[in-house]
């Protein structure tokens, strides 16, 4: 399927929006500077699928973190992109449906999801639209 488009402009620090791609849903975050921070606090190795936040953003937007919004357990939809929707213990996204809790760069910290929430294909191709795929 075709790649979208998306203008990430009107996203401020904290927030976070829902699209979809593929008939999926994608969160599209805009992290916080704390946020970025409590990421890059994280000893890497000790995560059960180590990654690090730069390596699930693009260098001078880590602040963007862009994600499938599926859950790596058994594919719900993980709350936390929504205002007002609990974010989990690691104050990134909390899937209700077994208990899986994501941070703020997206990985997999508590729980019985396997993996972290998939990173699509995208690019920034300006400063402020992102695509997908
Ligand atoms: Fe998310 Fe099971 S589907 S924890």
């Amino acid at each position: 399927l075709a790649s979208i488009e998306v203008d990430v402009a009107a996203i401020e620090p904290g927030q976070a929006i829902k699209t979809s791609w593929r008939k999926q849903p994608v969160f599209i975050r805009n992290l916080t500077p704390a946020e970025v921070a409590d990421a890059n606090k994280v000893a890497v190795g000790t995560l059960r699928d180590p990654q690090t936040l730069a390596d699930r953003t693009k260098p001078g937007k880590e602040n963007w973190l862009i994600t499938m919004g599926v859950c790596t357990h058994l594919g719900c939809v993980p709350l936390g992109a929504a205002a007002g929707e609990v974010k989990g213990e690691f104050g990134g996204y909390f899937c209700p449906c077994h208990g899986s809790h994501y941070d703020t760069a997206g990985r997999i910290r508590k729980g019985p999801a396997p993996l972290n929430l998939q990173v699509p294909e995208f690019a920034f191709i300006s400063d402020t639209v992102v695509k997908i795929g």
